[in-house]
C-alpha cells in the first residue's frame, strides 16, 4: 500500500477534517486531548439511535437484544484489544477519570491503611493525583512520587530506590500528556511486584500509539479512554484481573450492579456488571467498536511508524536557528507525537490564538499537569500532538505559522 494513499485514504473517513476554521482549512493538532472520529463511529452512534435504541441486558424484546448483543460485542472486542484473560476483565467507565477514581476508591479504601505508602510519579493527570490524595486522607496512607528529571523523563534509579515494601499501589502513567514521554512501566510493574504491591496504568495517551498486551504486561489495573482512542466521549474502561475485581467491593450502587436487594440488604451481580451501576453510555460503547476495529485495522506499528515521521520533521523544522525564539518543554527522546514547547516572550494562550487564527488547533495551558508545570517553573505550555490523519504539509504549515508568530516578537 503507498503510504501517502493511504493516509489521503484515512483522512477521507474523517468528515471534520474538512472543516474551515477562521477562513482557513482546519489542521487539527490536539489530538492528545481528544481524537477526532471516523464516520463508521459517527454512523454506529447515529445507526443504534435510528434503528436499535433500546435498554441493554433486561428485556425480551428485539430491540434490546440487538443492543444488547452490539454493546457485548464491543466488551469482546476489547478483550481482544488488549489481551485480557477474559471480557469480564473489562468494565465500561466514564473515562480514565472514572476508572481510576473506581479503583481508588474500591480497591484502595479496601487494602490502605495508615503508614502505607501510594507511589505517583511527578508528572501524573490530576485525574491520577487527585482521586489519590482523597483516599490517602480518608486511609491515613502516604503519597510518595517518583522524581522526574529536568529531560521530562522519569529518574529510574530513584523509582526502584522508593519502592519498598511500605508501597501497597503504584499508579503511574505509561505516557505523559503534557510531555509525550514514554514510561518505563515494565520494569516499574516488575520492581513494584517484587514487594507485593498493586499496579495501575493509566494509558490514557498510550492506546492509540502501542499495541497493549496486558497480560504480558502484567498490570493489575489499567485506565483505557475510549475519545482519545477515535472513539466517542463519556466512555473509558477499566481493566483489572478478575481476583482482584471480585474481591473489591462496588464503586457505585443502583440498577444492573445488583443480584438481589431486599428492604434491608442486597446482593452483588457478578463481573463486569457489579462495577457498571445505572444504564451506561450504550450508543457510545457501540460505537466504540468502530474505532477499536479503525486502529487494529490501521495496526499500531502503521500509526507509530506515521507519527514518528511527523513528529521528527516537526522537530527538524523547529530545531533551525530561525526558531530560536521555541523553547522545548519535554526533550527526552522516548516519547510519543507529542510537544511541549513555549515561545519566549509571548503567553502560551496568545500563541494558540494566533496559531486559531490559520486554522491550528493546539492545546494551551497546564495539560491538567499544575505539578508538573510548577515544577518546570512554569503556568503553561502550547502542545501539539499529531495523529494518523496528519500530513507532511499540515506540519510544514504549522512550522510557518509558528516562524511567523516568532518574528513577531522583537
Ligand atoms: C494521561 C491522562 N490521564 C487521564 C486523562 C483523563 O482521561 P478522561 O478524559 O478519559 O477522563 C487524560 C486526558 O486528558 C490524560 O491525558
Amino acid at each position: 500500500m503507498n503510504p501517502i494513499n493511504s493516509i489521503a485514504e484515512i483522512r477521507s473517513l474523517f468528515p471534520v477534517l474538512n472543516e474551515q476554521v477562521n477562513g482557513k482549512q482546519l489542521v487539527y493538532l490536539d489530538n492528545a486531548a481528544t481524537t477526532q472520529k471516523p464516520i463508521s463511529v459517527i454512523d454506529a452512534l447515529q445507526s443504534y439511535y435510528l434503528h436499535d435504541n433500546a435498554n441493554i441486558h433486561r428485556s425480551a424484546h428485539t430491540l434490546a437484544s440487538r443492543a444488547t448483543e452490539q454493546f457485548e460485542s464491543t466488551r469482546e472486542l476489547l478483550q481482544t484489544f488488549i489481551n485480557a484473560k477474559e471480557s469480564a476483565e473489562c468494565i465500561f467507565t466514564k473515562g480514565v477519570t472514572e476508572s481510576i477514581n473506581l479503583v481508588a476508591a474500591s480497591y484502595g479504601k479496601l487494602v490502605l491503611k495508615a503508614g502505607d505508602e501510594v507511589l505517583l510519579t511527578e508528572m501524573e493527570h490530576h485525574s491520577n493525583l487527585v482521586p489519590w490524595q482523597r483516599i490517602c486522607a480518608e486511609t491515613g496512607a502516604v503519597l510518595k512520587f517518583i522524581p522526574i528529571q529536568t529531560d521530562g523523563s522519569i529518574d529510574l534509579e530513584a523509582a526502584l530506590a522508593i519502592i519498598n515494601p511500605k508501597v501497597k499501589i503504584v499508579s503511574v502513567v505509561w505516557v505523559s500528556n503534557a510531555l509525550g514521554t514514554i514510561n518505563p512501566i515494565a520494569t516499574i510493574i516488575e520492581a513494584a511486584h517484587a514487594i507485593g504491591a498493586k499496579v495501575m496504568i493509566d494509558a490514557a495517551q498510550a492506546a492509540s500509539h502501542f499495541k497493549i498486551d496486558v497480560q504480558a504486561l502484567d498490570c493489575d489495573f489499567m485506565a483505557i479512554s475510549s475519545h482519545k482512542l477515535y472513539g466517542p466521549t463519556g466512555l473509558g474502561v477499566l481493566y483489572g484481573k478478575r481476583e482482584l475485581l471480585e474481591a473489591m467491593p462496588p464503586y457505585q450502587s443502583g440498577g444492573e450492579m445488583i443480584k438481589e436487594v431486599f428492604l434491608t440488604h442486597s446482593t452483588y451481580n457478578e463481573l463486569p456488571y457489579k462495577f457498571e451501576a445505572g444504564t451506561p453510555n450504550i450508543a457510545a460503547v457501540i460505537a466504540f467498536k468502530m474505532a477499536l476495529q479503525f486502529v487494529t485495522d490501521i495496526g499500531h506499528e502503521t500509526i507509530a511508524v506515521h507519527e514518528k515521521s511527523l513528529y521528527d520533521a516537526f522537530l527538524l523544522g523547529i530545531q533551525q536557528s530561525s526558531f530560536n525564539k521555541i523553547k522545548l518543554i519535554g526533550t527526552n527522546p522516548h516519547k510519543i507525537a507529542v510537544q511541549s514547547f513555549e515561545v519566549v516572550g509571548m503567553h502560551h494562550f496568545d500563541v494558540g490564538m494566533l496559531l486559531d487564527a490559520s486554522g491550528i488547533a493546539v492545546r494551551t495551558g497546564h495539560h491538567c499537569t499544575q505539578p508538573l508545570m510548577r515544577k518546570f517553573g512554569i503556568e503553561g505550555t502550547v502542545r501539539a500532538s499529531f495523529a494518523i490523519y496528519n500530513t507532511a504539509q499540515e506540519i510544514d504549515y504549522f512550522l510557518a505559522a509558528l516562524q511567523k508568530i516568532c518574528d513577531r516578537i522583537k
